[in-house]
C-alpha cells in the first residue's frame, strides 16, 4: 500500500513537486494545504486533489503519513517541529533552519520518534554535485584540499515578484533574510562530495546600499544589513572551502550555482558556463560541457506565476550523468526542474518513507549544511571573527540507508 502526503503551502515551487507526487507509484493520495483560501482552491483544481487543509493544525491532525513543506523559507523550523510532533514524517524546501536551537529541536524530535526527516536541497542532484561525488568516490580527486561554491541570485531576478508573492504589505521584512541563512545551495555541493564536516567559519558582509532598503539594521526581522557574503571555512578532512551567497549581483549566467573542487590528484573547474575535469594523470584538461549539459524541459504550459527570470530554473531536465533508470517510470515526460534535481528528490522522498530508510540529505546532513551558515552570518556581523560551527553529529549506525 502506497503512502498519503500533505502538502503543506501551494505556493510557486510547491506547484513544481505536486505532478510529481500525484503520479509517483509508492503514493496513494496528494491532499494540500494553504492558509491562503483563494490559492489553496486554484491549485487544489488545477492538480484535481479533491482533500484540502485550510491550516497546519488542521493538516497535522488528519492521516497523512508524511507532510512536504513548501512555505516561505523562514517558516520552516517551526512548522517542520510541529509535524513531527504530530506523528509526520517531514520533507521540507531550504533552509531546515536559521538558528541552532531550531537545528537541534527538529534532530531531538527525529532522534526521539523515529521519524524521517529530508530536506529538498535541489544542489544535491546538480549534474556538476553527481560528477563530482562519482569522481570522489572512485577516489579520482585524491584527498580534498579546496573547493568554491557559489550562489549568486540577484534580488531583481525573480526574488521581488517571490516574495511578494506571499509576503503581503511587509514583504520587504522577509526579503531582507540574511543571504548566510540560505547557505545550503553552494554549501551542499562541496559536503556532499566529501562528507566532511565545516569546523570553522570567518565570513565578511557586504553592507547593502541599494534604494529598496531592503537589507538594513531595522528594516527586517533579522536586522541584517548585508545582501552578499563570502565565508572561509575549515573542514573537518583537513581541507578549505569558500562560499558566497550575494543577492546583490550584476550576474546573469545560464546557472547561478557554481561549483569548483581541488584535489591532491585531480580537480573540477567550472567557470562561467564551461566545465573541466584536470588530473595529474591526464595532462590536459577533459571538457565536461556535453556530459553535464542539462536538457531544457520545455513545458508548453509554463506557470504563469513563475518570474520569467525564473523560469529556466523551473524547468530544466536531465543531464547524462542523472541515473534516470532508478527514477519510476511514471516520472518519464513529466515536469523537472533545477537542473534535474525535482524527480529525485520527490523520488527520495516518497522511498523513504515508504521503505522506512534514511534519504540522503536526512537530518543530520541537512544541520551540516545550515550550521554553517548560521554561524557565518554571526562571524559577519561580527567582522570576520573566526568562529567554531558546532557538531550536531551523524545518524545513528542502525538506520538503514536508502
Ligand atoms: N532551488 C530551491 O531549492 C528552491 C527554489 C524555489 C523556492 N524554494 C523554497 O521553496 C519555498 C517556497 O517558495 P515559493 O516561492 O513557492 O513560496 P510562495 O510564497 O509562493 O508559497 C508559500 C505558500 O505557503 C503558504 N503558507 C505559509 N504559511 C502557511 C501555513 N502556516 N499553513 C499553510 N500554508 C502556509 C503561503 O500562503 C503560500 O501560498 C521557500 O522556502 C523557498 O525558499 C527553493
Amino acid at each position: 500500500m502506497g503512502i498519503k502526503i500533505g502538502v503543506l503551502g501551494a505556493g510557486m515551487f510547491a506547484k513544481s513537486f505536486i505532478p510529481l507526487y500525484k503520479v509517483h507509484p509508492e503514493v496513494d493520495k496528494v491532499v494540500l494545504a494553504d492558509i491562503n483560501t483563494d490559492r489553496l482552491r486554484q491549485v487544489a483544481d488545477t492538480f484535481r486533489i479533491t482533500e484540502t487543509y485550510s491550516s497546519l493544525e488542521d493538516l497535522c491532525r488528519s492521516d497523512v503519513d508524511a507532510i512536504a513543506i513548501f512555505t516561505q523559507r523562514h517558516l520552516h523550523a517551526p512548522q517542520t517541529i510541529q509535524a513531527l510532533r504530530a506523528g509526520k514524517h517531514v520533507y521540507c524546501a531550504v533552509p531546515m533552519a536559521h538558528s541552532l536551537e531550531d537545528v537541534q529541536a527538529i534532530l531531538d524530535e527525529v532522534k526521539r520518534s523515529g521519524l524521517l526527516y529530508m530536506s529538498g536541497e535541489t544542489s544535491y542532484y546538480y549534474p556538476s554535485t553527481i560528477y563530482c561525488r562519482n569522481r570522489f568516490a572512485e577516489g579520482g580527486f585524491g584527498d580534498f584540499v579546496y573547493g568554491e561554491a557559489q550562489y549568486l541570485h540577484d534580488l531583481s531576478h525573480g526574488f521581488y515578484e517571490a516574495f511578494q508573492h506571499s509576503g503581503g504589505a511587509d514583504w520587504k521584512k522577509a526579503a531582507g533574510f540574511p543571504p548566510m541563512y540560505y547557505p545550503t545551495h553552494s554549501v551542499s555541493m562541496i559536503l556532499s562530495v566529501t562528507g566532511a564536516r565545516a569546523t570553522q567559519v570567518s565570513c565578511l558582509g557586504y553592507r547593502d546600499r541599494h534604494e529598496d532598503g531592503i537589507y538594513r539594521e531595522g528594516a527586517n526581522l533579522w536586522d541584517n544589513p548585508f545582501s552578499n557574503e563570502t565565508a572561509l571555512v575549515r573542514t573537518s578532512d583537513g581541507g578549505m572551502a569558500r562560499f558566497n551567497e550575494f543577492r546583490r549581483v550584476g550576474w546573469s549566467g545560464k546557472n547561478c550555482v557554481y561549483l569548483s573542487m581541488f584535489g591532491t590528484k585531480g580537480s573540477y573547474e567550472e567557470h562561467a558556463g564551461s566545465q573541466v575535469w584536470s588530473s595529474l594523470e591526464h595532462g590536459s584538461l577533459q571538457s565536461l560541457d556535453e556530459l553535464l549539459h542539462s536538457n531544457d524541459y520545455v513545458n508548453q504550459q509554463s506557470d504563469p506565476d513563475i518570474p520569467l527570470a525564473l523560469r529556466q530554473d523551473f524547468e530544466s531536465g536531465l543531464s547524462l550523468v542523472h541515473d534516470v533508470d532508478r527514477l519510476p517510470r511514471e516520472f518519464e515526460g513529466m515536469p523537472n526542474g533545477h537542473f534535474g534535481s525535482h524527480q529525485f528528490l520527490t523520488d527520495d522522498f516518497v522511498k523513504a518513507v515508504s521503505q522506512h530508510k534514511l534519504p540522503p540529505i536526512h537530518a543530520w546532513n541537512a544541520a551540516k549544511y545550515c550550521a554553517l551558515g548560521i554561524i557565518a552570518h554571526e562571524s559577519a556581523l561580527r567582522g570576520g571573527e573566526l568562529l567554531s560551527i558546532p557538531d550536531f553529529g551523524e545518524p545513528s549506525p542502525s538506520w538503514n540507508m536508502l
